[in-house]
């Protein structure tokens, strides 16, 4: 039997390497680490209690928000907010800056997440996620601000996911590399079972999803049939694979090597910038990624370099191998200058602080 390593023995490892992980951001991990548990017990039971479907609550973007997203960024904010750890939070699920109680403690660290990722896939018992960012308070006061917030990726502590699937896995990395614990629901306790995960030098899969693809750019339409093998060069043609979860398809393309691929539409449609969210969604994974051998980009350059100007920001995202990635910048490089020219205003935007 390999040896028995718990995510709280791994962190307090790792905490004797990196320099700033004092127990305080230990314990900040074991704390997401025990709100995957309750969020993992209420997925595997969602059929049975009444934690499926819809509330009649919309968010921010204007999304139906599920009974399971509530009760995950509910548990995840309970469970931080009194520790000490956190000057402040940001969540998928709220407008604005979460603010610590006053009458609690506030910490160095800011925590921004996803709370349920993949949420049209609750009802239907496909696997969904938890995603989170940890950035270092940068702003003078107790409080934390929208400053400690708008961090470019290039500057978190740490970042990982949570996957709710047939087994329950927490994926993570301090900038010491990624590594993997799988939930033993027995003991309650999450086991090191992927050690040093890195991208594959195999190439398996792409993930997209073909229904947007009449919005998609000249160079992004190429570049996909360049996935495909349709234009011979004798390379292996990608098998497609798109689950709906960013979260799971993000794993499985970690570990089987592939690129996932969310572009920006053309700027007549809805979505120019993409779907997905910069700031607990793009750079926790892109971040992962990197550590893990690979690349994130927004077609223009390297998402951990963008410098955030709101808290919602959309950004086109493309992950996984990095000359999959590279590939696709040098498409929208070539045959997509209208789009870049009126994406970059956007991209450039600076906060109200700066
Ligand atoms: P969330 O459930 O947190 O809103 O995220 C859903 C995201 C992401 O998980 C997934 O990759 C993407 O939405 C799927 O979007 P489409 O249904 O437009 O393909
Ligand atoms: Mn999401
Ligand atoms: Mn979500």
């Amino acid at each position: 039997m390999s040896k028995i390593v718990t995510i709280e023995r791994h962190i307090l490892d790792q905490q004797k390497q990196y320099p700033d992980a004092t127990g305080i951001f230990t314990n900040l991990l074991y704390d997401i680490a025990l709100a995957a548990k309750f969020i993992s017990r209420e997925t595997n039971r969602a059929g049975l209690a009444d934690i499926l479907g819809a509330t009649n609550q919309v968010n921010v973007h204007g999304e139906r928000q599920q009974k399971l997203d509530l009760f995950a960024d509910e548990i995840l904010f309970k469970i931080n907010d009194h520790t000490g750890r956190l000057c402040a939070m940001a969540s998928e699920e709220h407008d604005d800056i979460l603010a610590i109680p006053p009458h609690y403690d506030t910490g160095k660290y800011v925590l921004l997440y996803d709370p349920l990722d993949g949420s049209s896939n609750i009802d239907v018992n496909v696997s969904v996620g938890t995603i989170f960012a940890i950035h270092r308070k940068v702003s003078s006061g107790v409080y934390g601000t929208m400053e400690d917030i708008l961090q470019p990726g290039r500057s978190l502590a740490a970042a990982g996911y949570v996957i709710y699937g047939s087994s329950t896995m927490l994926v993570y990395s301090t900038g010491q590399g990624v590594h993997g614990f799988t939930l033993d629901n027995s003991v309650g306790e999450f086991f090191l079972s992927h050690p040093n995960m890195r991208v594959p030098n195999e190439q398996k899969y792409y993930s997209a999803n073909h229904g947007n693809e009449k919005y998609w750019t000249p160079g992004v339409k190429q570049y996909v049939k360049w996935l495909q093998g349709i234009y011979g060069e004798g390379r292996k043609p990608l098998s497609h694979r798109y689950i709906g979860s960013l979260v799971s398809d993000f794993h499985r393309n970690l570990l089987c090597g592939g690129v996932f691929v969310y572009p920006g539409d053309f700027f007549y449609r809805s979505k120019p910038y993409g779907k997905l969210r910069l700031m607990y969604e793009a750079q926790a994974l892109a971040f992962l990624a990197q550590q893990a051998g690979g690349y994130a980009s927004d077609g223009v350059g390297d998402i951990l370099d963008i410098q955030p100007h709101k808290l919602h920001q959309r950004v086109p995202f493309f992950v996984g191998n990095r000359d999959l990635v590279e590939k696709a910048e040098e498409f929208i490089q070539k045959y997509d200058q209208e789009w870049v020219q009126a994406y970059l205003p956007y991209r450039n935007l600076v906060p109200t602080f700066a």
